[in-house]
């Protein structure tokens, strides 16, 4: 019939670029959305099950009647579950437990068999999901791993699709596409299509405070990364398909300006769209009131409400989580800064001696010191690094560079007093950066003395 399409996969990508008319009215830069969680299967990922299967189909590594295994966290799934049906494979999703009910139930709802596996462990251990479905993927006959985290196919899905379309919908009048940072899928592909067509595009990159891109992307440490409730964002490993070196800038977000984003896109901009699209939104916003640029931002929205409505969009789990309170009773890194700032920030410098270290530790009282490289923070110093420094026999002329450790984690100065209780679990300072400047050095004893003071 005139005007049809053959299959669902021929409805895949043509979505929508809508302006935003309230959400970001505060800012110069004109902020438009590209609506992905508008693909038949729910998101963005659509076009990348698509890539996936024909290059598996091509390459003879999906046989008809086959399984597809993937680790995915449920739109990578959706897609995928979409392609089999029209395509008469099988499907088995692997699952971490912290993904909500809607997704799994979505997921089996497609026709898939869903495993879900624990979060809380480390990416190595037999029982997480990566190696979960490697073990399936061994075990199922006729079996093909999707493995968007390492599959080229993934990213060139976008280059192949979301770039050209949005280069062609925008008619080039863009300067910076900004996106979540998941599996790099979205901003690797897309963004090296619009930084061959156009050089001077910034690419943007958004990324939930807990995952470890930023503090990489910045220093170039591998952290430790800690929990967090917004869901396709953020990593705790790096996987092949982020090209980070593409990135211009990467903006950090925390869960509770993710979901009340969210809560806005939906109630003010009538965007019915799911936690990563706050996400990305929120990490737009700062880019441009930081830029003040008066330009065309273009961000891309993954997937849809429906998946959350038990989470973000249920006034309950918001209180629970205190998502919801105008203000926490326990305050920012910001209110704890207070407090400690009757000391201005001392620090070091790289190529001063311990003797000089240890110096200023006595004379300001204080246990531990950022050192410096010009205006770059190195690392931090610590009473027991020059204690074991000189029980060791190490001499006290010596520059501090070799004692400089790293086992920091940064936090900014909105980051709420509660979560760093999670930061602390992993990590023995934690440094306060606004903007990539350091701002403090919190230790445990200062949170202990702050959160003492706050109780009498
Ligand atoms: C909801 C959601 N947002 C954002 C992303 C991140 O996209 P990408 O994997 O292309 O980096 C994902 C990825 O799974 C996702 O499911």
């Amino acid at each position: 019939m005139k005007g049809a399409v053959s299959n669902v996969l021929e409805a895949v990508g043509h979505t929508p670029i809508v302006k935003l008319n309230h959400v970001a009215s505060h800012v110069s830069a004109s902020i438009y959305v590209k609506c992905e969680y508008l693909n038949p299967g729910g998101s963005m990922k659509d076009r990348v099950a698509i890539n996936i299967v024909n290059d598996a189909e091509e390459k003879g590594l999906l046989k008809p009647g086959g399984t597809i295994i993937e680790a995915t966290s449920g739109n990578t799934g959706a897609g995928l579950a979409m392609v089999a049906a029209v395509r008469g494979y099988q499907t088995v999703f692997v699952m971490p437990d912290k993904m909500s009910q809607e997704k799994v139930a979505s997921l089996r709802a497609w026709g898939a068999k869903v495993v879900i596996c624990p979060t809380a462990v480390e990416p190595d251990d037999p029982r997480s999901y990566y190696e979960v479905t490697k073990r399936l993927v061994r075990e199922t006959p006729n079996a093909f791993h999707a493995n968007q985290y390492y599959n080229p196919a993934n990213p060139e899905a976008h280059y192949v699709s979301t770039g050209p379309e949005l280069w062609e919908q925008t008619g080039g009048e863009i300067d910076v596409f900004v996106g979540g940072m998941g599996t790099g899928g979205t901003l690797s592909g897309t963004g090296r299509f619009l930084k061959e067509k156009k050089p001077a595009i910034k690419l943007v990159g958004v990324d939930p405070i807990g995952s470890l891109y930023y503090e990489y992307v910045k220093t170039g440490r591998l952290t430790k990364p800690f929990s967090y409730y917004v869901e396709g964002i953020g990593e705790d490993f790096l996987p092949g398909t982020m090209n980070l070196k593409i990135l211009d800038e990467v903006v950090r977000v925390d869960d509770k300006e993710c979901f009340l984003t969210t809560r806005d896109l939906v109630r003010k901009e009538g965007l019915f769209v799911g936690g990563s699209c706050g996400a990305a939104v929120a990490g737009a916003v700062k880019y441009a009131e930081a830029s003040g640029r008066a330009e065309n931002i273009v961000i891309l929205l993954p997937d849809g409400a429906g998946k959350y409505l038990s989470k973000i969009f249920d006034d309950g789990w918001m209180r629970e989580n205190g998502f919801l309170e105008e203000e926490d009773p326990l305050g920012t890194v910001a209110d704890l800064l207070r407090t400690k700032i009757k000391q201005k920030l001392i620090t070091g410098h790289s190529g001063d001696s311990v003797h000089k270290i240890v110096g200023l530790l006595k004379e300001y009282s204080i246990s531990q010191l950022p050192i410096m490289r010009g205006d770059r923070l190195i690392g931090l110093v610590s009473e027991i690094d020059l204690l074991n420094h000189l029980i060791g026999g190490g001499k006290y002329e010596e520059p501090i560079d070799n004692l400089v450790e790293s086992d920091y984690q940064t936090v900014t100065p909105q980051t709420k007093i509660k979560l760093l209780k999670n930061v602390f679990n992993d990590a023995k300072a934690i440094v306060v950066k606004q903007r990539d400047e350091l701002a403090g050095v919190i230790t445990k004893i200062d949170l202990i003395e702050y959160l003492a003071q706050k109780n009498s």
